[in-house]
């Protein structure tokens, strides 16, 4: 009689390496399938897209991976920039995390250097928005090869359900630095303290300029590299970064003020469909949120909850049952066997 197969895992479980010291936990996850460009592509264009991939959010990256590969007409041509603050070691276990699930993706892994940033980050309303990474997306001029001449930023809680090419190719013309869907009914003045208001210069930063100050969302970005570079644009958001950590507390998120202080008001916008945020729920009281009336090309869970979070512990909001099919995660020997 053949040995039942549970018996021959137990062991496997605990051949775990006594050699690491302080565990880190890289869940395994499953082969992703293999997606192909339609006739119609072009080898010249390819697609840069940066995330970020880190311990805690790797199974929403690789989640927003397979979501774009899937939805895309020339998949083959997109090529992933992963940012990681991480050790080199613990990098290592990442970038065989996306092997596993994508055994040719083209893609890059960059370590940014949190003690860059470290020094800048003041406390925010959210601890989760204070890790370095967060502001990685600040840095990837600097970051990503000067050949990257334009970069689609994305969160890791995102899932594209439409061609990354249209996002892609958002026409940012001589002048826009940045592209994002803008929210102008969003109370601006509310980003900023009242200290800020009521300083002598600071809130002149948002007179002269093109259009409204209008709040947008920094999860989802297209960023023209090249003007970025040309104009040091990391500089002016780390000014600011300063003056919050240095001087007067100006604001009190994250990342976020920063952008807005430098971009709003001279953002390319973007149709609405491209970041349908908010769905990680409300940050007080966790509450399910419905998507914004209008097509939808792009969820973003963007908020304190988290859908592979919420269907783990059985407390899934409607909307999270449109994360599931992307979830690469492997959970337990018994759903491997499940799966084949
Ligand atoms: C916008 O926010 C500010 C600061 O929180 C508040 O004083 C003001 O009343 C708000 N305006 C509207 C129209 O809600």
């Amino acid at each position: 009689m053949p040995l039942p197969i549970s018996s021959l895992l137990l062991p496997l479980l605990f051949f775990v390496s006594p050699a690491l010291s302080a565990p880190f936990e890289v869940p395994e996850f499953r082969e992703a399938p293999a997606f192909r460009n339609g006739p119609d592509c072009s080898p010249e264009n390819t697609i840069h897209i940066a995330m970020t991939l880190d311990a805690t959010y790797l199974r929403g990256s690789l989640a927003g991976v397979l979501s774009v590969l899937r939805h895309a007409s020339c998949p083959e041509s997109i090529n992933f920039h992963f940012v990681a603050t991480s050790s080199p070691r613990r990098i290592q276990h990442l970038r065989r995390a996306v092997l596993s699930a994508f055994p040719s993706l083209p893609f890059s892994i960059y370590r940014f250097d949190a003690s860059l940033v470290r020094g800048k980050i003041s406390q925010s309303v959210r601890r989760a928005l204070d890790q370095p990474l967060n502001y990685a997306r600040i840095y990837l001029s600097d970051l990503l090869p000067p050949t990257v001449r334009r970069v689609l930023y994305l969160d890791s809680d995102v899932i594209l359900v439409d061609d990354v090419a249209m996002l892609w190719s958002t026409p940012l013309g001589p002048n826009h630095v940045l592209a994002a869907p803008e929210y102008c009914h969003a109370n601006f003045t509310a980003y900023f303290t009242a200290t800020f208001w009521v300083h002598p210069t600071y809130p002149s930063v948002f007179s002269n300029r093109p259009h409204q100050p209008c709040y947008f969302n920094t999860g989802v970005m297209v960023m023209d590299l090249d003007k970025w570079r040309d104009g040091d644009y990391t500089k002016r958001l780390e000014t600011w970064m300063e003056i919050q950590k240095k001087e007067v507390r100006i604001y009190e998120l994250g990342s976020l003020p920063p952008f807005l202080l430098v971009f709003a008001g001279e953002v390319k916008e973007v149709e609405h469909r491209w970041n349908q945020h908010g769905l990680g729920g409300d940050n007080k009281e966790g509450l399910c949120r419905d998507l914004h009336p209008g097509p939808v090309s792009l969820l973003h869970w963007s908020g304190k909850g988290k859908p592979w979070l919420r269907l783990d512990n059985g407390r899934a909001c409607p909307l999270d049952a449109l994360w599931a099919p992307y979830d690469l995660l492997l959970r337990s020997g018994r759903d491997v066997l499940a799966d084949v």
